[in-house]
């Protein structure tokens, strides 16, 4: 073999030619490091979350074809990459050339916040447009399933992308507008970028070679033949293939092959996106079924067949189908050719069953079904899309000309062992037996019995996956029942109506949605913004990937890269740590710990300070133990792995709620609140009823992970440094004090930040030890965390234990309420007290309980530490209120939604904590839900259909909101802003906000717009700096826009004054006029500050009064889904939510907003799930893990409408925070679920109570719907086995 160790492709239309790569390059470093095209984001560098999407082109000489396709740069080796062209987000376009219509709509329907997932979306909907330029929406779908976004909850995106779709006006309602699709360039694919001659030349007329590549610790051969590919497998036996490279990972010798392995059935070599186009012309829709929810679409266009089958991962969707299918292996090595049945023992990896070490897969042979012989899929996984099944099946069962009699029957199922699991002997006894009920329920028992998990089987829900098992089979049953019936209907009766909703699958892909939002007065001035659906200004360069986040800032020279060693127990003394191996690494600078850190090593805000790095006892997983410093991150972070720790475990290790209440754990005291008299209320209420709710936490997932740069400036001890925080005067601060010089020596500096949510706030002192190594050694040092260390690290919302107790009258009031709160804070105080504080003020949301106690503890565990999250406290406290009024309806018989309106608040009130309330709105939003959701029609359209359908049930459920917005003190509230004007009367703008997504900088150039009254294009904002406006607060709490805006307000009030009579002298004067030729040579000052001291608020939590809280922002959304009883999958079918939003100053920002937390929201009460080992090991640390909500979680139908403006007289123009209410909303899927299980139960006889937890997973809602399926299955006597995970 003779290797030309040359690498030639091209990007955006570039050649780039390597000599001497490293094998184990990925494209997403190249680009981002070597090539300096930082479009290209790392959001997660697994496949999973889409942030790094490229389109790949490939010339193939022999058809003559180009095959553009989208992939994950994070898993392109770009060794693979050999005569391909790739294209970035750049090549699209740019506003330095030409933006492309993608590009241009995405920001223009208002796609895009923190921007941070856009140029991934880009290049997803770009390569899509490039294969069909007019696509369906189901290809929209498709393509953007691979994509995750945390910010705009998808429909804008989906918006966007629909005006390239040829649909119908009624698929495309967006009313009335918030964009103008008139202006929109047209769509022009001749204008696209062209295969790059050179590369089709290169593939045509050069002659191919094999290309080795030969790094330190790998070995890259790219045979070029067969012959060349056995010959090398011959020679590296053990060398995997790299296909798509989805499930290899780094090896020590890889052979690459690709297109070449074609046989003439299916080619290992094709990719999984081009078998799912072949399948379409054949029978398989089984295979073809699992095609289209198998990962997203770059995982389908890069992974193998090949590499799917031979990888045999225990949760392939593939192998169950083609092992009941009797598919076939067409094997070649240098011996020759050979046959092999994939099988179970292939499948289990039988030595005589499997590939031998110079063998490889050529094709697949999947033979034709038979008359009489049926083949069906099944799947259930936590999403519907892009998420690997937690149960998955393959079915095949041949009758043989006539009789009904089994004949064949293969079952294999997915999830449940190691590998794909067959249930042999199961299908050998059921053989010779009739289609029936009996045959079944043998069946099923005998499946059980076959396919047994033990309680503590890897990956847990061990019940859940042990009823999947028997309802798939129910499933095929019902569905071969009915194909037989249609054959022959004499001799099959079939299925009752009633049944055959088991059958259709749950799917919502075309979706649509209308916002209806306030119009602006019309005797506002037309250059007037305010009240204007402005574009978010980084919106065009979120498109272009030209917005520059922390790690886009180019490599300084002598930088240094620092990462985190973390603790891998719970609760531990650390007896020794051995940093040799890690310190004698090529590349390695130094290691900081505890003792260097002497005197200095804590920080934190809340009174109890946190230790930055600790070597003597740990407290909980994923604790810094030291940080090794190093000249690149790869060596950094490969020196992390070598350091050395011996544990030695101590005693309790406390992990859940429960157990920090057995030992009585708890960060201080229990804080309280109290109205009325409970005592004596509940001695004449008509009922009593208590309960209990558990919640589970929530990871932030912003999609551009922690990241810092600190940069020291050579002299003065000054550093600046640049961090993608909310809270830069925090870093400030904590710095100084560390390094012990003063604040004006450190400069903190915040471009933009790819999403925060609250996660950016305290967890960003987890870089102290960067600081202090810039500081001691002088040079550059960036730190950018992994995804999974930031899930591991920084911890999340705080899961929640609320025990209620509600005394009533059987018409629904409720009249005393005893509710108690426990979080889990993790290992240190953070804001968990802060957080059951907040829960506690708002646990009535809209709701006037006359007598009530509220008591919380924040519980000290050994977790890591939990923090502040969009919403604060309030989307847990919330619910627990609204479970328990669910609970009081069904007692009394009602509809949870009139007991909701019975006890809501009434015009004038006052709350727990006497702060008067105006609740006028909040009847309104509820009213208008009513009436916008057809609430009353729809809610007899759901029980019809509930009474018509079995195995289908649907929901409907409605909740108000009342948030308090406020920060509980005056000081907390203060913002400040500094205007200049600069003499060719350009403004520049700054303030103490960080811009996080939610369109704060857009809004503030909107505020100093209509002051100034100068058109917006005339403002600039640079970012946020401690330099221009010192000891800002945090940016959070729904409050960013409003204190600001009012200092940015003031600001251009000052100069507007000082300018007013020069303005007045000459009227039609041009701002330049006013301020060079009067204001600058009158001597004015054209630079000003402006301050907002911050609302007047307290809390006195001795006398249980105050006025915590600015004003109330109301709402209600009303939510109907759809689930299936059998496998616990839901439908999001459609939400109506009404916000009173005062006068919205953007409302296309603020649709943002609301859509946005709504669908995090919905995310937290149903499918993101975090999991935790009974060692306190955070299992959920990516997106392969941890589903936050996709673009198919959307629900088909998304209404967003506001309520006429009303005054709020104290607020910047009488506007409302709305960065977290609408995260409460999200409850209403979770009840409209609640109102479907409920429903399914009641027709099955179980009246009783039904406790329900959150979120909702398809766990819980197959377990709540219990049948005779969950009665059927094996349950372990707890405490007799030690479970995968616990709920924490
Ligand atoms: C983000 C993500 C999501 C996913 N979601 C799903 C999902 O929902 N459902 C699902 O079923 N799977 C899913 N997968 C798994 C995916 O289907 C497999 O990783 C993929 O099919 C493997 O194909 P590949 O070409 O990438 O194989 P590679 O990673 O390139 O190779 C895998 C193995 O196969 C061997 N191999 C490859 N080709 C041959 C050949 N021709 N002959 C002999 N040996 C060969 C290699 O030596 C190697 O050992 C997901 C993967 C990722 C990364
Ligand atoms: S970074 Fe590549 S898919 Fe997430
Ligand atoms: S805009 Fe999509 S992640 Fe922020």
């Amino acid at each position: 073999m003779d290797g030309a160790a040359e690498l030639v492709f091209c990007v955006n239309g570039r050649k780039v030619i390597e000599k001497n790569v490293d094998p184990e390059t990925m494209l997403l470093p190249y680009l981002r490091k070597k090539l300096q095209l930082t479009g290209t984001k790392y959001g997660c560098g697994g496949g999973g979350c889409g942030a790094c999407t490229v389109m790949i082109s490939r010339y193939n000489p022999i058809t003559k074809r180009i095959r553009h396709y989208p992939a994950n740069a994070c898993l392109l080796p770009i060794c693979s990459l050999h005569g391909a062209a790739v294209t970035t987000v750049e090549g699209v376009g740019s506003t330095k050339a030409r933006i492309h219509p993608v590009q241009e709509r995405i920001a223009k329907c208002h796609g895009t916040q923190c921007g941070f997932c856009t140029p991934g979306m880009v290049m997803s909907i770009y390569t899509l447009l490039r294969n069909h330029p007019e696509p369906t929406l189901d290809q929209l779908t498709d393509a953007l399933g691979g994509n995750l976004c945390r910010c705009t909850g998808y429909r804008p995106i989906i918006d966007a992308c629909k005006t390239f779709c040829k649909v119908s006006r009624h698929e495309r309602i967006i009313d009335p507008k918030l964009f103008s699709e008139e202006e929109f360039l047209p769509l022009d694919p001749t204008q696209e970028l062209i295969f790059p001659p050179e590369l089709m030349i290169m593939a045509e007329k050069q002659p191919q070679r094999t290309r080795v590549f030969v790094g330190d610790r790998m070995t890259w051969i790219s045979p070029v033949t067969l012959k060349e590919l056995l010959e090398a497998k011959v020679k590296y036996p053990q060398a995997p293939i790299v296909m798509g490279n989805t499930s290899v990972g780094i090896n020590h010798t890889a052979l690459f092959t690709n297109d070449f392995i074609l046989g003439l059935t299916l080619g290992a070599g094709l990719s999984l996106a081009q078998v799912k186009e072949i399948l379409k012309t054949q029978t398989y829709h089984a295979l073809l079924k699992h095609l289209g929810t198998l990962a997203g679409c770059q995982i389908r266009n890069m992974a193998s067949l090949g590499g799917h089958i031979v990888s045999r991962h225990l949760d392939s969707d593939l192998n169950p189908l083609l092992a009941v299918g009797n598919c076939t292996l067409n094997l070649l090595s240098k011996e020759g050719e050979r046959q092999i049945p994939l099988n179970e023992q292939f499948l289990t990896k039988c030595p005589s069953a499997d590939l031998k070490p110079g063998e490889i897969l050529v094709s697949v042979n999947i033979p034709y079904s038979r008359k009489w012989e049926f083949v069906s899929a099944f799947r259930q996984a936590q999403r519907q899309q892009n998420a690997l099944a937690i149960v998955n099946s393959g079915m095949r069962v041949f009758f043989g000309e006539g009789g009904g009699i089994i004949r064949e029957l293969s079952i294999a199922y997915g999830g449940v062992g190691p590998t794909t699991i067959c249930a042999k002997n199961s299908c050998q006894k059921l053989i010779g037996r009739p289609w029936n009920e009996e045959m079944l329920d043998a069946a099923c028992r005998l499946i059980l019995d076959e396919v047994s998990l033990p309680g503590w089987a890897p990956g847990g829900k061990v019940e859940f996956k042990r009823t999947l098992l028997i309802s798939f089979f129910f499933k095929f049953y019902l569905k071969v029942s009915q194909i037989l019936k249609t054959m022959d209907p004499v001799r099959y009766p079939g299925l009752a109506d009633k049944y055959e909703s088991a059958l259709e699958d749950l799917h919502s892909r075309n979706h649509w949605g209308t916002s209806k939002y306030q119009d602006v007065d019309p005797k506002q001035l037309p250059q007037d913004p305010i009240g204007r659906p402005i574009m978010h200004l980084s919106g065009i360069k979120h498109t272009t990937g030209e917005a520059i986040y922390c790690d886009d800032m180019p490599v300084l020279d002598g930088e240094l890269f620092l990462a985190f060693v973390t603790s891998s127990r719970a609760h531990a003394e650390i007896v020794s740590i051995d940093l040799s191996e890690a310190l004698s690494l090529p590349g390695v600078v130094d290691i900081v710990t505890e003792e260097d850190l002497r005197g200095v090593n804590s920080f934190g805000l809340f009174g109890e300070p946190e230790k930055l790095l600790e070597t003597q006892e740990v407290s909980c997983v994923g604790q810094l133990v030291c940080a090794v410093v190093a000249d690149s991150e790869v060596q950094a972070k490969r020196a992390a792995k070598r350091v050395k720790i011996v544990y030695q475990d101590l005693e309790p290790v406390i992990l859940t709620i429960e157990e920090a209440i057995r030992h009585h754990s708890f960060f201080q005291g229990e804080r309280k609140l109290e109205y009325g008299n409970v005592d004596e209320a509940f001695k004449v209420v008509d009922q009593i009823l208590e309960g209990e709710i558990h919640m589970g936490g929530q990871e932030h997932f912003y999609m551009e992970t922690q990241s810092m740069l600190a940069v020291p400036k050579g002299e003065d001890q000054e550093m600046d440094v640049y961090v993608s925080s909310q809270f830069p005067k925090y870093i400030q601060d904590i710095v100084a004090a560390t390094l012990k010089v003063p604040a004006n020596k450190i400069m903190c500096h915040v471009k933009r930040v790819g999403g925060a949510f609250g996660g950016k706030v305290t967890k960003t002192g987890v870089y102290l030890s960067c600081f202090f190594f810039c500081f001691r050694h002088g040079c550059p040092v960036r730190c950018i965390l992994e995804r999974g260390e930031d899930m591991l690290i920084t911890g999340g919302r705080h899961p929640y234990l609320g025990k209620y107790k509600a005394g009533f009258m059987n018409d629904g009031r409720i009249l005393a309420l005893d509710v108690e709160h426990y979080c889990n804070g993790g290992s240190t105080l953070d804001e968990s007290l802060f957080v059951i504080e907040i829960g506690l003020l708002k646990v009535d949301n809209a709701y006037k309980f006359p007598n009530l106690r509220f008591r919380g503890w924040a519980c000290r565990t050994n977790l890591p530490s939990n923090t502040a999250l969009r919403g604060f406290g309030f989307p847990q406290s919330g619910l627990i209120t609204e479970n328990c009024i669910t609970e009081v309806a069904a007692k009394c018989g009602l509809s949870p939604e009139k007991v909701r309106m019975m006890n809501m608040y009434k015009e004038i009130d006052q709350t727990p904590y006497k702060q008067e309330i105006d609740a006028t709105n909040l009847i309104q939003c509820w009213k208008e839900c009513m009436a916008t959701s057809s609430y009353s029609l729809r809610k007899v359209a759901v029980e019809k259909f509930n009474s018509e359908n079995y195995w289908k049930k649907k929901g409907l459920a409605m909740v108000p909101l009342k948030f308090p917005v406020g920060v509980l003190s005056t000081a907390a509230a203060q913002a400040a802003a500094l205007v200049h004007i600069y003499l060719d009367g350009s403004v520049l703008v700054t303030h103490g906000g960080i811009e996080m997504g939610q369109g704060v900088h857009t809004k503030m150039i909107q505020v100093a717009s209509r002051e100034l009254r100068m058109p917006m294009s005339n403002v600039h904002l640079r970012g946020t700096s401690t330099e221009t406006v010192p000891n800002a607060n945090v940016s959070g709490g729904s409050l960013v826009a409003d204190l600001n805006g009012l200092a940015v307000k003031d600001a251009c009030q000052t100069l507007l004054k000082r300018l007013e009579p020069i303005i007045s002298k000459n009227p039609k004067g041009t701002w330049k006029d006013w301020v060079r030729i009067a204001a600058f040579d009158e001597s004015i000052s054209l630079s000003a500050t402006g301050y907002f001291r911050g609302y007047e608020s307290h809390m006195n939590w001795e006398t249980g009064e105050g006025h915590p809280f600015e004003y109330f922002v109301f709402g209600a959304a009303c939510s109907e889904v759809e689930i299936d009883c059998l496998t616990g999958a839901h439908k999001n079918i459609r939400t109506d939510i009404v916000m009173d939003i005062g006068h919205s100053i953007n409302p296309a920002l603020d649709v943002g907003q609301i859509e946005g937390a709504f669908i995090q929201g919905m995310g937290l009460y149903t499918i993101e799930e975090l999991k935790y080992s009974p060692q306190g090991v955070l299992y959920t640390r990516g997106p392969d893990q941890y589903k936050i909500p996709a673009v198919s979680d959307v629900p088909t139908e998304l209404h967003v409408s506001f309520l006429p403006p009303s005054q709020n007289s104290n607020t910047l123009y009488s506007s409302k925070g709305l960065g977290e209410p609408g995260v409460f909303l999200g409850c209403s899927v979770f009840f409209a679920i609640h109102d479907a299980v409920r429903a399914a139960r009641q027709e099955r006889g179980l009246l009783g109570p039904l406790k329900l937890d959150s979120p909702l997973t398809p766990e819980k809602i197959r377990m709540a719907c219990e049948d005779k399926f969950t009665k059927m299955i094996p349950r372990d006597e707890p405490g007799s086995y030690v479970p995968w995970n616990i709920p924490v």
